[in-house]
């Protein structure tokens, strides 16, 4: 990724949408000694997002954007992230699209957590797709965020059996424990650690 880790922690930002139990994943990984990254801000274009809680609970600074002029949030956006020397942001549970500008400012900084196994079943209802298709495997995918959605390079991938009787809510749950491992091993791997 071509960030240096050296003593300080590379200052990370979360940007959410809701449960934010990736979020929590991350910060508590970013506590621990060998994490090279530090959360420092959490973004949401969700007001009601229930992750906010955690920036609360962890004394994180927060702002909530809207995105209904993605220009204007996206300006806003960075120049907040600048202010708080933001290096790297991971995408957990981040509903709304990153124009190509602002991606090209933050370039090989950004990764998002997926619930598939990439390229395969990119963007929404997943799991839903997946059991239709009759899959014997589904997972989750850490991957480079570029310009096409879901479409950066791959990180790192975890697979999980798909049972029997399975739904889309027990994949979801199944899927959800596995991401919560593999976003902090990514990040390692991004490293070099
Ligand atoms: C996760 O399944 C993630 O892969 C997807 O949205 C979900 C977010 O969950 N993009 P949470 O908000 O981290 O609990």
């Amino acid at each position: 990724m071509g960030l240096s880790t050296g003593y300080k922690k590379i200052r990370t930002a979360v940007f959410i949408s809701g449960t934010g139990s990736n979020l929590k994943s991350l910060i508590k990984f970013s506590k621990t000694n060998k994490s090279p990254i530090s959360i420092d801000f959490v973004l949401s274009n969700n007001s009601k997002a229930r992750g906010l809680d955690y920036a609360k609970k962890y004394d994180i600074k927060k702002k909530v954007l809207n995105f209904k002029n993605k220009n204007l949030s996206e300006k806003n956006l960075l120049s907040v992230l600048k202010v708080n020397k933001i290096e790297m942001i991971c995408l957990a549970g981040f509903m709304k699209i990153l124009s190509k500008n602002f991606i090209k400012k933050f370039k090989g900084k950004i990764l998002n957590i997926h619930p598939s196994l990439l390229p395969k079943y990119k963007g929404l209802n997943t799991h839903k797709r997946a059991l239709n298709n009759k899959e014997k495997y589904s997972g989750c995918t850490v991957h480079l965020v570029n310009a096409r959605l879901d479409s950066g390079k791959i990180v790192l991938q975890k697979k999980v059996r798909i049972s029997k009787n399975e739904t889309e809510a027990s994949l979801a749950k199944k899927i959800l424990v596995q991401e919560h491992k593999l976003y902090p091993k990514a990040i390692l791997k991004v490293f070099n650690l």
